[in-house]
This record gives C-alpha cells, sequence and structure tokens, in this order.
C-alpha cells in the first residue's frame, strides 16, 4: 500500500493568505497542515509516501519534509507543472506507483480524526475496483455527493450539486488498484476545463465497482476561512 498526498492547488478560496504560501504549509494546530496527512500515513503504518505538488512550492515541502526519513517514511516527490484538477495531480504519481501497489489517495487539506487502518485493511481485501470514505455533513452543495441506488451502492457521485440527494459528502480520501492511472487517461476534462477526482469515481460506480465505508469521529477539509477556522479548534482540542 502506498499514500499519494496532494498538495497542490492555487489555493484561491484562502486568499490572500496563500499568495505566498501553499494551503497545505498553512499553519494548523502545532505544524503545517500537511503535517496531519503525514502522521495519519505514519499512525496507519504507510511507509511510502508520493507527494504531488506545484513546483512554486516543491521547496518548501522539500524542505520540511526531507526524504520522510524522521517520520520513517520514504517520500517521493512529483510536480504538477500546471493547476489541471485533482485527477490530474493523481496522474503525476503513475511513475512512482507499480501494476500492483494499491493506493490511499488523500487531499493535502483534508483532516479527520479517525485512523486509516481499518479503512485500509477493507480495501485491501478488495479485489479490484476503488474505494471512498463517506461523511455526513451541514453542507453536502460544497463537495462530491453520493447518490446511493437500490442496495445501498453508490450509483453515480455528484459533484456540488444544488440540491443534494443525501447528506453525505465524498471526502477526500480515496483508494485506488493502479488501474486508476487507465481510467484518468481516459477522462475528458469538465466544464472548468479540470480532470475531476468525481469523474474518476463515477467511472467505478457506472461499472458496479465503487465500494464505499463512513468515517468515524470529526472530519473536515481546510480549504476555506471557516473550515481552516475549525480545523483549527480541532487540533488545538487535540493537543492543549
Ligand atoms: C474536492 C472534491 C469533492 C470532495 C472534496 C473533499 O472538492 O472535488 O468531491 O467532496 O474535495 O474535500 P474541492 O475541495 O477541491 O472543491
Amino acid at each position: 500500500m502506498k499514500a499519494v498526498l496532494l498538495a497542490g492547488g492555487t489555493g484561491s478560496r484562502l486568499r490572500p493568505l496563500t499568495k505566498l504560501y501553499n494551503k497545505h504549509m498553512l499553519p494548523v494546530g502545532d505544524r503545517p497542515m500537511i503535517g496531519h496527512a503525514i502522521a495519519k500515513v505514519k499512525e496507519a503504518g504507510i511507509r511510502d509516501v508520493v507527494l504531488v505538488t506545484g513546483r512554486e512550492s516543491a521547496g518548501a515541502f522539500i524542505a520540511y519534509l526531507g526524504s520522510g526519513r524522521e517520520d520513517g517514511l520514504s517520500i517521493t516527490y512529483r510536480i504538477q507543472e500546471e493547476a489541471g484538477g485533482i485527477a490530474a495531480a493523481l496522474a503525476q504519481a503513475e511513475s512512482a506507483v507499480g501494476p500492483d501497489d494499491k493506493l490511499v489517495v488523500m487531499l493535502g487539506d483534508n483532516l479527520f480524526e479517525e485512523p486509516l487502518q481499518s479503512h485500509l485493511e477493507a480495501f485491501a481485501a478488495q479485489p479490484d475496483g476503488a474505494m471512498v470514505l463517506l461523511k455526513r455533513v451541514d453542507d453536502p452543495r460544497r463537495y462530491g455527493v453520493p447518490v446511493f441506488g437500490d442496495g445501498g451502492r453508490i450509483e453515480r457521485i455528484e459533484e456540488k450539486p444544488a440540491r443534494p440527494a443525501s447528506d453525505f459528502c465524498v471526502t477526500g480520501i480515496y483508494f485506488y488498484h493502479a488501474d486508476v492511472f487507465d481510467v484518468i487517461r481516459k477522462l475528458k476534462p469538465s466544464r472548468r476545463g479540470e480532470l475531476e477526482i468525481t469523474d474518476v469515481n463515477n467511472v467505478y460506480a457506472a461499472a458496479g465497482k465503487l465500494a464505499h465505508r463512513t468515517l468515524a469521529g470529526w472530519w473536515t477539509d481546510a480549504g476555506t476561512f471557516d473550515s481552516l477556522h475549525e480545523a483549527w479548534s480541532r487540533m488545538r482540542r487535540r493537543r492543549p
């Protein structure tokens, strides 16, 4: 199992904070945001990490995390030369992933309480397809939202729907086999010109191969001022 951490993007919803710093380098509690994703990976017993970011901030990540040795990790860096969406960022990791590797892909601004271990074990027993983690949220319109079919399977995911079909969000924690790179290659850019992770997941959903589990404990992304504030208060409570 390898972890792919996606830490690029322009952080437009956090401007002007992100004028100078990559979003994932902003402090949350006692460390830069990316440090919490690293802690989750460590806690789950994963050693191999691929970190994808833009060229202008790669130096800061290398300065902070280095080879990963201090954390008992082996970190490979991949550069996303231009913004192109989450799936385009994930595609950058392909050359660092073997054909039989299983991946947990995490958006670096997703912070959460529960250890990943039980979900990794569930996915390890899943022979093919993909898996997403869901969380019940107050305002699903901000997120990818699952539409459930008969039998409770995810039929499809709607990205930021005006009228959400459920009050669950698809969190930025995804599990794939290496065939995800073939799926991304066949994707067409969305209306906003990006390769969307929701479109990747919908390929699996259409084939009846998108499993899901629900995340226990608190979860927040930290991509807006409100959610960054929430992340801060959660982490402050955890580390007095
Ligand atoms: C992305 C995904 C969305 C998901 C969210 C979780 O949205 O597109 O499906 O629910 O991450 O954090 P973004 O935050 O990039 O708008």
